[in-house]
This record gives structure tokens, sequence and C-alpha cells, in this order.
């Protein structure tokens, strides 16, 4: 409670000064001083839109303080934050700004450094177009589906109620329902939070089969019957992994399990709460279609598919074999970059495991073109998509639609702490301290969320008017160029190609490595046909 302090402590220091007039008038100063700031602390936990007051009373202002004085020292701190955080200041604020619905321009042109390597821009055309409604939606659902599904191409993605707190989901959803966008659940399953937001989910079943899972942890065919024909649900999502942790199950401890948490995952209380790293229910590519197609006529007619980040190529040409091989396809497919978000994982699995999007996606999308199944589904992708130039970017790559979780949590007030793994979030949006989730105010966070949501449809409209398109699906690799050193540019054709359809099937070699991969995968088993793991 050290937070309230200086809150508290003035409301004593303020009393004692009232009591201290009545020896001595010298008393007034300091009554006045701490009278406002026990004035300025009330009024701190009592507003809404600044979460960190509300858990920092009196304190907080300091933040404020640092960050109004900020273009003084604009220079050091920029440097220094570039390096260290995982989303600059200069993408937060955009992020704040968009949603907050104030003014997102930028004077004086751009900070980006235009002429080192790596730099990225699309291009515009001397003809653009405007485009007036920038409710982008993509269809999600193939030939079995009965339920098709059509999302925005924006969407939240994938964070449990349990690494986030109540009213972090609550103001998520409401968010997404105002907006018509979706929000997944995360491998933790559907609270009443999700529920009571009524927006559209997106159900995670993740290999704790959270929701529908037996006593000892199996997948429950009739539990999952009941969750997947709630209307409120339009997506089933397999986890296979994400990718700040691929591969590396999870453990939510007892102490942190509140009957909230247990109800929504349907596990006992003073147990640790388990997601294996690999899901009991199959072991082989075969194994894991059947599962698909088990999800698929369970599923109430919705859209199944699966989300992973790409590790082993190899693997991925195995699950398309299996495809093929079963003809169970999934609906879609959301591929995670390994730049991808997590409440907590070990270091080594954040910093160097799994792929990162720009291959992962580029891979997925062309095995799946290779193998004549690209038509017959829906790729979604997310790793960092938080501005408008990143989801015409992973849609030029070969995405369907794009998902993220971060740049959502920023819309709720998260200020990158950090602190996701500690249940101490300053800002009441990863914990389960019902106090510290007070900070958070649903029906402002939620305004918050819609805003953010819809102003970087804006802007992505604006950006695919000025390249002459009129749908921001349009983009493709030629419209993305990156500068490979200060003479050298080249377009994402060059780099990331849209290999020809079907050219697995036809075994036509090609410079990539697909043809080697191909030939090395199969559906009956992950195992590779030659012993080698690649
Ligand atoms: C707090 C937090 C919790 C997450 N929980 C899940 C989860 O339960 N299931 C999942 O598939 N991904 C989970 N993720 C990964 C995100 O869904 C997303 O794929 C990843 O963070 C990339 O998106 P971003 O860069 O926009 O954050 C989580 C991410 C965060 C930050």
């Amino acid at each position: 409670m050290l937070r309230y302090t200086a809150f508290a402590g003035s409301a004593v220091l303020a009393f004692a000064s009232l009591i201290g007039l009545g020896a001595s008038w010298w008393f007034l100063l300091p009554l006045l001083l701490f009278g406002f700031l026990t004035a300025l602390g009330a009024y701190d936990v009592m507003q809404s839109s600044h979460s960190i007051l509300r858990n920092y009373p009196v304190i907080g202002h300091m933040r404020f303080l640092f960050e109004g004085i900020r273009p003084e020292i604009r220079q050091y701190l920029i440097e220094s934050d570039q390096d260290e955080e995982p989303f600059s200041r200069d993408k937060r604020s955009i992020i704040y700004q968009r949603a907050k619905g104030v003014e997102d321009k930028r004077p004086f042109g751009t900070r980006e450094r235009v002429y080192d390597s790596g730099f990225e821009w699309l291009t515009h055309s001397v003809v653009p177009k405007i485009i007036t409604d920038h409710d982008f939606r993509v269809r999600i659902g193939g030939n079995e589906c009965a339920k098709p599904y059509d999302a925005s191409i924006y969407n939240i993605s994938a964070m449990s109620f349990g690494a986030l707190s109540a009213n972090a989901i609550l103001a998520l959803n409401r968010g997404a329902k105002k907006g018509g966008f979706a929000h997944d659940t995360g491998e933790g399953g559907i609270s009443r939070y999700h529920r009571e937001g009524g927006g559209d989910l997106i159900y995670e079943i993740g290999s704790g089969y959270f929701g529908c899972r037996t006593a000892e942890g199996r997948f429950d065919v009739a539990k999952f019957r009941d969750q997947a024909s709630d209307p409120q649900v339009k997506l089933i999502e397999l986890k296979l992994s994400q990718g700040a942790k691929p591969g590396h199950g999870g453990m939510l401890p007892a102490s942190k399990i509140s009957p909230e948490i247990a109800e929504a995952r349907g596990v006992p209380m003073g147990q640790d709460c388990v997601s294996p790293a690999a899901h009991p229910e199959f072991r082989t590519p075969l194994e894991m279609m059947e599962f698909i197609g088990t999800l698929r006529e369970n599923g109430d007619g919705k859209p199944v598919g699966f989300k992973l980040c790409i590790g082993h190529r190899r693997e991925f040409m195995c699950m398309i074999r299996a495809m093929l091989e079963t003809d169970i396809v999934p609906d879609f497919i959301v591929v995670d970059g390994k730049e991808g978000g997590t409440g907590a994982a070990p270091l080594e699995f954040a910093n160097h495991m799994g792929m990162p999007l720009v291959e992962g996606l580029t891979f997925a999308h062309n095995a799946l073109r290779g193998a004549g199944l690209r038509d017959r589904l829906k790729l979604g992708a997310s790793g960092k998509l938080v501005t408008s130039f990143d989801i015409a970017k992973a849609l030029a790559l070969g995405a369907d639609w794009a998902n993220s979780a971060r740049g959502f949590m920023f819309s709720i007030g998260c200020i990158q702490a950090q602190a996701c793994h500690t249940n101490c979030c300053p800002v009441g949006v990863a914990t389960q301290d019902p106090l510290r989730q007070r900070a958070l105010d649903v029906t402002e966070k939620s305004e918050r969320v819609y805003r953010f949501h819809n102003n970087t449809m804006k802007a992505l409209a604006e950006m695919t008017g000025a390249a002459g398109l009129d749908h921001p699906g349009k983009f493709l690799p030629h419209h993305l160029l990156m500068r490979e050193s200060d003479r050298d540019m080249v377009t994402g054709q060059e780099v990331y190609p849209y290999l020809p359809e079907g050219f697995l099937l036809r075994e036509e070699p090609d410079e990539f490595g697909y043809l080697m991969r191909w030939q090395r995968s199969r559906a009956a088993s992950f195992e590779p046909v030659d012993g080698t793991y690649v």
C-alpha cells in the first residue's frame, strides 16, 4: 500500500496542521499545502481517465511532470527509450492519441532514419483514391462452414482472463462490441466478463482445454459444444503456440486462481493450473487435423482454425500434407511473430525462440500456395501490428487480417511498466489485485478501445487510398520498399515474393528451400523422415 503513502501522509499532516493552528497561525502554511495535496489525492482516486493516478494518488503526478518537460530532454529520452523498450515512445504515443481521440498528426516531418538499412516505406500513387468507409472486413469460413464470420481486418489478439484483470477484459470486450470487431479470449477460457461485455469472441483452446476439459485435464467434447454454441462465439481457435514463448507451456499458480478464474477455466481452486507445452489430444499431423475435424463437427457450424508461431518449417509442411490427406482444411490460420508479447516467459524464449512475423507469415502464405490450399482459408497475423503501416505491410506480405494484443493493452492505459508477471500492474491492466484493477475505469477505457480501433482503421483507409487502392487487402509485396544499404533498396516482391500456386504439388524447385522441406515432410508424423529437424 506504499503507493498511497503520499496521499495518506498529506491527510495526516493536514489534520495535524489543523490542530496546530490552535497553537500558532504559522500552521496555516502547512495546512494549505497538505490540505491541497489531500484534496488532490482525493480527486486522483475518484477521477476515471488516469489509471496511474487512481493507483498512485499525488505521487503519480511526477510521471506527468516528467512527461511534461520531455521536449527539453527529448533527445536523451528517445534514444535510450528506443533501444530498450518493446514499443518505442513514438509508437505508444500514436496509440494513446488515437485511443483518446486527440490529434494524431505529426509536425515537422518524420523521425524515422530513412537512410538506415531496414527503413521501409509504401509506394503512393499520383491518382490516390478517397475511401469513405473504413469498416474493412474479411469473410472467415470456408465451404464446410455453416456460419462464416465477416471479421474486421483488425481484432484484439488472445490475452487470457487471469493474465489480464476483469476490468481490462470488460473494457476490451465492450470496446470490441461497440466497434464490431472480435476479441480473442486467450487460452484462459470464456469468463463472465467476456459474456458481460457482449462483444464477438474468438474462443481459444490451448493445451489446458480451459472451459472444455475433464477433471484430468483432457478435452471434453460436451463442454466444448456448450461453449461453442454461445452466439457470442464467432470463431474457434486452437492454440499451438504464441511467439513470445513457443513450445513453452504455462502455469498459473494456485495463489493467483480466484473463484472467477476457476469458473472460466473449469479448474478447481487451490491447485496450480497448468497448460502443458504440447497438446495431449494429438501427437501427429493427421491426429491434429482430426481434432480440428472434431472441433468443427461440434463447433455449432462456426469457423475453426489454429494459431502458431512458426518453428521447424518442415512441421508446418507436415500439417499441410495432413490437410491434403484428410481434406480437413481449417478455415483460418493465425501466424504469431516471435516479437509477440506474453504475460510472462523465460528470457531465452522471449528473445530467441520462434520465427519473427515477416518470415513466419511469408513462409506460411507460400507453403499454402505451394500446396494449392491458400484460397481455402484465411490467414491472420500478429506481432507488433499497432499502426496502419504495420497492418498494411502484413496484408502486403500475405495476411488477410491483423490482430494486436499490446496495441489494445496500451489503449486501456498500459504504460509498458513490464510488471505483468508481478500482479502489481500500476494501471490495473495485468493484475488480479481488486484494488489495483479498480484504477481501470471500464466505461472510459472501453471508449478508448473503440476509438483506437476506429482511428487506426481511418489511418489505414488514408494510406490505402494514397496508394491508389480501394481496399487494404489489395496491398501486395511490390507496394513495399525496403532500404538495404544507403545506396540500395529492394521491393517486397524481390524479397518476399508470392510463389506460384501449386509449385510444391508439381515438385518445382525454388530458391527458398520450400521444396526441400516439403519432400522431407509427411502427414503421419512430425518426426522428420531422415531424422534431421529443420
Ligand atoms: C498479456 C498477454 C497475454 C497473452 N496471452 C495469450 C494467450 O492466452 N494465448 C495466445 O495465443 N496468445 C497470447 N498472447 C499473445 C498475443 O495474443 C499476441 O499473439 C502477441 O502478443 C502478438 O501481438 P502484439 O505484438 O500485438 O502484442 C498474450 C500476449 C500478452 C501481451
